[in-house]
C-alpha cells in the first residue's frame, strides 16, 4: 500500500480507492447472483452446505465494501473540515464540550455493553469477529473521552 502524506495525494488517493471498492462491491453482487442460482440447483445437503458458506461470506463481503466505500466518503468530507479548524476555545465552549462529552460518555458506555452482549448471543461466526472489534472500538471511544474531558476541566 501506498503512504501519501500530502492532502491532495491523499484525497485522489482515497477517492480512487472509493472508486474501486464499488467495482468489487458490483462483483461481490453478481457473484452472489451466480451462487445462489446454482445453489438452487444443488440436490445434494453437504454439497448445499459448503457453498452455503461461501454465499454468507460473500455477502458479508458485499455489505461491507458497500460500508467501506460511504465511510470514506464521508472521511474525505470530514477530513476538509478539520483542514479548516483553529486552536479556540472560550470558556463558555469548555463548558458546553464538557457537558456534551459526559454525554457521549454514557452513550460510548451503553454501546460497549451492547456489541458485547450481542456478542455473546450471536453465534454466526461471519458477522461475530466485527461485533467484537465494534465492542473493542466503543471502549476505545470511552477512553478517548475520558481522557478529552480532564482536558477541560
Ligand atoms: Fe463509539
Amino acid at each position: 500500500m501506498k503512504l501519501v502524506a500530502d492532502k491532495d495525494s491523499r484525497e485522489f488517493y482515497l477517492g480512487e480507492s472509493t472508486k474501486r471498492i464499488r467495482e468489487v462491491a458490483g462483483i461481490e453482487e453478481v457473484t452472489i447472483s451466480q451462487y445462489l442460482n446454482s445453489y438452487g440447483r444443488i440436490k445434494d445437503v453437504e454439497v448445499a452446505k459448503m457453498l452455503f458458506s461461501v454465499i454468507v461470506d460473500t455477502i458479508v463481503h458485499r455489505e461491507n465494501m458497500k460500508a467501506v466505500k460511504r465511510v470514506l466518503n464521508e472521511l474525505i468530507k470530514l477530513e476538509k473540515t478539520l483542514q479548516e479548524k483553529k486552536r479556540v476555545l472560550s470558556e463558555k465552549d469548555a463548558e458546553e464540550m464538557k457537558k456534551a462529552i459526559e454525554k457521549h460518555l454514557r452513550i460510548e458506555k451503553y454501546m460497549a455493553s451492547f456489541y458485547r452482549e450481542l456478542s455473546e448471543d450471536l453465534n454466526q461466526p461471519e458477522v461475530l469477529r466485527d461485533i467484537r472489534i465494534f465492542q473493542a472500538n466503543e471502549e476505545l471511544h470511552h477512553k478517548i473521552l475520558e481522557n478529552l474531558l480532564k482536558y477541560y476541566l
